[in-house]
């Protein structure tokens, strides 16, 4: 047993859709959630500006002493994963292995999408797990650089015509050629609705914070690591740009109001 909180973090609100479904199915642990606020978003950014903030995001929640690490986040789960486990003694887990095993596993007719930020795409990490873990898959990849923005600014609901729109142009191609959609950004998750409109009742959609969120449980069930407290685990939430916006849509995400547990802190000194 470890009693040591599990760090989870994202460029924004996206990582607290992995939070949600960490606080369901490990109602125990505790939480130490970092949203990089001030520089969201990270879907257009380079690679060595991610490589930059996520190593800041990383050291900031090491001073926690957490026993896992959750890259909460599709765009640095794609491109810096690598690295990032290999500077680090932490365990630290992406998005992307559990997401691509739940697609392929849901996958009927070997036509899979994959909708997620411009550098996650661009990286080609998902496509190249596909390849490796079932080559017979078909991906077809679309990029959706304005899906995080809009989310951010809390336009997800169905019934706004923005995101409609917006995401009618990016996946309506895809209607009727895949029957697996996988929502390879962690904020998509908000656009559950929306995106299953678009795609048709037919398409599964698989969320990467969910499945990380189970990674995550496996991970710490085999290592003999989970809390084993009886009592609700404790969520903290820390920001680098002001909370009110935070407080504002946190609940959206995680369900649960987060009044009294949201800091801003100074990431530029990690
Ligand atoms: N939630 C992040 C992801 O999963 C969003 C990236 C962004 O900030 O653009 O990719």
């Amino acid at each position: 047993m470890d009693p040591r909180p599990i760090g989870v973090f994202d460029s924004g609100f996206g990582g607290l859709t992995a939070v949600r479904q960490l606080r369901r199915i490990m109602p125990s642990e505790t939480i130490i959630y970092f949203g990089d606020t001030a520089r969201v978003p990270y879907g257009n950014r380079s690679r060595d500006t991610l490589l930059r903030y996520a190593r800041q995001d990383v050291a900031f929640l090491r001073s926690f002493d957490p026993k896992a690490i959750v890259i909460a986040c599709g765009t640095v789960s794609s491109n810096c994963l690598e690295e990032l486990q290999a500077e680090n003694k932490v365990p630290i887990l992406g998005v992307v292995e559990p997401t691509v095993r739940r697609a392929i596993a849901a996958t009927r007719s070997g036509r899979v999408g994959l909708a997620a930020t411009r550098a996650s795409v661009s990286s080609g990490a998902y496509e190249r797990l596909f390849h490796r873990l079932a080559p017979a898959v078909e991906v077809v990849s679309r990029a959706c650089p304005l899906f995080v923005p809009l989310v951010e600014e809390g336009r997800c609901r169905p019934g706004d015509v923005v995101i409609e729109t917006v995401a009618e142009e990016y996946l309506g191609p895809l209607r009727g050629e895949i029957d697996t959609l996988v929502l390879g950004c962690t904020h998509y998750p908000l656009l559950r609705e929306v995106i299953g409109r678009v795609m048709g009742p037919e398409v599964e959609l698989v969320d990467a914070g969910a499945e990380a969120a189970r990674a995550v449980r496996d991970l710490l069930e085999e290592r003999d690591a989970l809390s084993g407290g009886e009592d609700q685990g404790q969520a903290r939430y820390y920001t680098s740009d002001q909370t009110e916006q935070f407080l504002r849509l946190a609940p959206l995400f995680l369900g649960e109001d987060v009044t009294g547990r949201a800091e801003q802190i100074d990431i530029t000194r990690y």
